[in-house]
């Protein structure tokens, strides 16, 4: 680590495993950082035999001695949230003085749930949201009619602000969907009661995480989803709300970039995408569906299945620039085990040409076909390699690929969903 800042941010469609990497370091971390994001996110954890899936909670919240927060960029749900601290605490965990939960993060109302899959149902042009009401919670935030965790503690405040908003939601759900209209009044009650439960872990984050990284404490970033579903570079509109890379710390956390250390990558040893949205490498075929039956890409939050494709040089070269990688993670190498041979987009063809950088438009994007490089698969069973050099050779040569032409040497190679099958290098 170069400072004793670091992040973890997922370099191509979310899902890398940026839940077992960021439990991985955070060992060594003091504080973890959610910065953005919102249940959307699906951060798997395997601890022994138990499995954690963690949505809001950042993923470090299973180390004693670290604390957590949740910063002012990501939007909470705080019916999603009382339930995920209910379920860790039910197994032990002990959520408490650890969790920070910044005043100024915006709520996801009711509404904004109801109007992301109302959206999405009437679409013609679906994103395949996970209907947890991130995209108008977000354009709430920017339309300045959101509220904030802190407009929960000022009752009168709240009850205006909230009366003007659901009148407003009602005229969209009856217009637009014909729905039936929401009563301020009971949302207000609940939300006052929801309030007062996570009252505890409410505190100034900004201030609190600041102060760690000048005090010399040891602070992690968790990115979620990943650089090509950010709101700016990634494949538009086909992308979630908010910036998913690490140019979103600054404002979802309020750190300046200068303090912004060691920028670690993730990437799985293939590719896959949940939702809608152009794939280059995707493998719609049965090799395609083996590789999902064995990874087992199914959403962390939504159950969906995942789309599974080769690695994509191109689309994760764009990630590791706007990121400005420093390290990569490569996840799930072991799914890859016995496959007699591998692919991996280079570049891409469109009418004829030879496209080495993503297309701003996902019309163009569709239209691009993969230009692969084909290597020999192995037959060992790499989940039971510990150090770099025992993995077999052509798995080595295979993830030499990846670092020569991504430019960034692969420092973490995870070979298995727990702890201990991964490799340091
Ligand atoms: P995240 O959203 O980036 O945290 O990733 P998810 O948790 O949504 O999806 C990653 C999935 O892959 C989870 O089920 C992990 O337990 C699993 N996983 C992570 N690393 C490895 C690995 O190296 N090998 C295998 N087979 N599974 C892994
Ligand atoms: P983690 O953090 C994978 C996708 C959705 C959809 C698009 C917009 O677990 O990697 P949204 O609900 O955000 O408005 O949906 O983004 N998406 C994810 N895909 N991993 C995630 O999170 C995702 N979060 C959102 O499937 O295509
Ligand atoms: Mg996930």
């Amino acid at each position: 680590m170069k400072a004793n800042t670091s992040c973890v941010v997922g370099v191509q469609w979310g899902d890398e495993g940026k839940g077992k990497i960021v439990d991985l370091l955070s060992k060594e971390a003091d504080v973890v950082v959610r910065f953005q994001g919102g249940g959307n996110a699906g951060h798997t954890v395997v601890n022994g035999k138990e499995k954690f899936v963690l949505h809001l909670i950042p993923s470090g919240i299973l180390h004693k001695g670290t604390t957590c927060v949740i910063a002012n960029g990501v939007v909470v749900d705080l019916v999603q949230l009382l339930e995920e601290i209910r379920d860790l605490r039910k197994r032990g965990v002990e959520v408490g003085r650890n969790l920070i939960l910044s005043e100024r993060a915006h709520v996801v109302m009711p509404y904004h749930k109801q109007l992301d899959a109302l959206s999405e149902k009437s679409s013609d042009k679906k994103i395949g949201t996970t209907q947890r009401g991130i995209g108008p919670c977000y354009a709430d935030k920017a339309a300045r009619k959101g509220i904030r965790i802190a407009d929960l503690y000022s009752p009168a405040v709240f009850m205006e602000r909230l009366g003007a908003l659901v009148s407003e939601k009602n005229k969209i759900l009856r217009a637009l969907y014909d729905a039936p209209p929401l009563e301020a009044d009971r949302i207000w009650m609940e939300y006052r009661k929801l309030a007062d439960e996570v009252e505890p872990f409410v505190g100034d984050a900004t201030t609190y995480v600041n102060g760690a990284i000048d005090g010399g404490r040891r602070v992690l970033f968790e990115g979620a989803q990943g650089s090509l579903l950010d709101i700016d570079f990634g494949t538009y509109p086909y992308v979630t709300s908010s910036n998913s890379d690490a140019c979103g710390i600054s404002a979802g956390a309020g750190v300046p970039p200068k303090k912004v250390g060691t920028i670690i990558g993730i990437a799985k040893a293939y590719c896959t995408r949940v939702g809608e949205g152009p794939f280059p490498t995707e493998l719609a075929n049965a090799l395609g569906e083996k590789i999902r039956e064995i990874g087992r890409e199914f959403g962390a939050t939504t159950g969906r299945p995942r789309r599974c494709g080769w690695f994509d040089i191109v689309a994760s070269r764009h990630a590791v620039m706007i990121n400005g990688i420093d390290e990569l993670a490569i996840t799930k190498l072991d799914v890859l085990d016995g496959l007699p041979e591998l692919q991996v987009c280079t570049a891409y063809e469109l009418d004829g040409e030879r496209v080495d950088r993503i297309p701003v438009d996902v019309e163009t994007l569709a239209r691009c076909r993969p230009v692969y490089r084909t290597f020999p698969g192995w037959k060992a069973d790499t989940s039971k390699a510990r150090k770099f050099d025992a993995l077999p050779k052509e798995a080595k040569a295979y993830l030499k690929f990846l670092e020569k032409e991504l430019k960034v040497r692969v420092t973490i190679v995870s070979v298995g969903t727990e702890r201990m099958k991964t490799i340091f290098r």
